[in-house]
């Protein structure tokens, strides 16, 4: 259910669950992205005279109340976003949380402090739900981003309210539905990041659904160095050769064809600027060598490989992305498959953790068809398992 299915909002209090786990130094927002995701949802809820309490977590606080991990800081940003004020309650149950929202007009806005404060918000304790649930008329969650948790506010509350879905949330399962539920074919995966281990799941899930999966970054190595390529003195998890071995196996049996690199970028040392050179799979490195990015001739079949598809997924960076020049590849790539998202011939959709930089970083992230805030959701929603979060609003 989405917020089109709810009704007479005028003078009721919707309870908005909210990702604002924002990047923070020294108490200051320093990306406000996941602050402006959630605008659409307020905006439409206080146009329809409810009244909003955003419910969020900040960090991980473990039950306790850490002063340096309280909601607080995002309040000033948040007013400046929505041109409206917005109150603080220290708590977000409780006589603070009630009193702040009892004084709220039709259309205003309130934070409610750190829901992880309370050791009952990640136990998921039906006892807390109902007293986040007792503070509202109906339920909006709009954090898919946290949507991976079972806690709370993010899945036990809906059990208890009217349950929608925000904008944000919304527009995050469609894009990724586009990509993955039901995508236009050919569709082709990017899988790229530094461990294998990490990815399995989603490895695994992928070769079953995609038509092609290019796999990059540290990750790579481990696939090459089964196939007896020399990676020198590369990052790899060499133990996990043989988990990297059946992934291929799999892929040609369901009929992925998986894109190894066929060559490389080179260097003794990860510093800006080192000196790099190309070389082609298969010839001898050195104990020092280090592959740090994908080469040219492996680009070259990558963007040939994104004109051919119809649909693209994208996590995890092709190289050292941070470190120019071994950012080339990641920034290439990621360039083609913006300029077909917006020739409206591509699908694109990315996200993960480390892929909005690497996107952001090739300034590409306005012309992808969709890039998502999350991170772990992301990987999990990847790796085909039910979301909590989202499930709850399904029941
Ligand atoms: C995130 O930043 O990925 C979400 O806010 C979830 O945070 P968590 O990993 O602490 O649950």
């Amino acid at each position: 259910r989405t917020l089109d299915d709810a009704k007479d909002l005028a003078g009721k209090t919707a309870l908005v669950r909210v990702d604002f786990n924002v990047p923070m130094e020294g108490g200051k927002v320093t990306d406000d992205t996941r602050l402006r995701v959630a605008l659409p949802t307020i905006q439409r809820l206080r146009d329809a005279g409810a009244k909003v309490a955003l419910l969020a977590h900040f960090d991980r606080p473990k039950g306790q109340r850490v002063p340096s991990m309280s909601l607080k800081p995002v309040v000033d940003d948040l007013e400046t976003l929505l041109g409206a004020p917005v109150r603080f309650a220290d708590d977000c149950i409780g006589p603070d949380a009630v009193d702040a929202i009892r004084e709220l007009d039709a259309g205003g806005v309130v934070l409610l402090e750190n829901v992880r404060f309370h050791a009952a918000e990640e136990a998921n304790d039906p006892v807390f739900a109902r007293k986040l649930a007792d503070l509202g008329d109906l339920y909006v969650n709009d954090a898919f981003s946290a949507a991976h948790r079972a806690h709370a506010s993010t899945e036990g509350i809906a059990h208890h309210l009217p349950a929608y879905a925000g904008e944000s949330m919304r527009r995050e399962l469609d894009a990724l539905d586009a990509a993955l539920g039901n995508p236009q074919k050919p569709v082709i995966g990017i899988v790229g990041g530094a461990k294998v281990s990490t990815k399995l799941d989603l490895l695994k899930n992928l070769v079953g659904k995609l038509d092609r999966l290019a796999i990059g970054g540290g990750m790579a190595n481990t696939f090459l160095y089964a196939q007896g390529i020399d990676i020198g003195g590369s990052l790899a998890e060499r133990d996990m050769a043989d988990t990297a071995r059946e992934i291929m196996a799999e892929a040609e049996a369901r009929g992925c064809k998986l894109l190894l690199p066929v060559d490389f970028v080179v260097a003794t040392e990860v510093k800006p600027g080192a000196a790099a050179r190309p070389v082609a799979a298969g010839a001898a490195l050195s104990a020092d060598d280090k592959i740090l990015d994908a080469g040219p001739a492996t680009v070259a079949r990558l963007l040939e490989a994104l004109t051919a598809s119809k649909t693209l997924i994208w996590n995890g960076p092709l190289g050292v992305f941070e470190v120019p020049p071994f950012d080339a590849a990641t920034v290439t790539v990621a360039r083609h498959a913006a300029a077909l998202a917006k020739a409206s011939v591509l699908t694109a959709v990315g996200g993960g953790g480390d892929t909005v930089s690497a996107l952001n970083h090739a300034g590409v992230s306005d012309d992808m068809t969709f890039v998502s805030t999350a991170g772990g959701a992301f990987l999990e929603w990847m790796e085909g398992k039910p979301l909590p979060g989202v499930e709850a609003l399904r029941a």
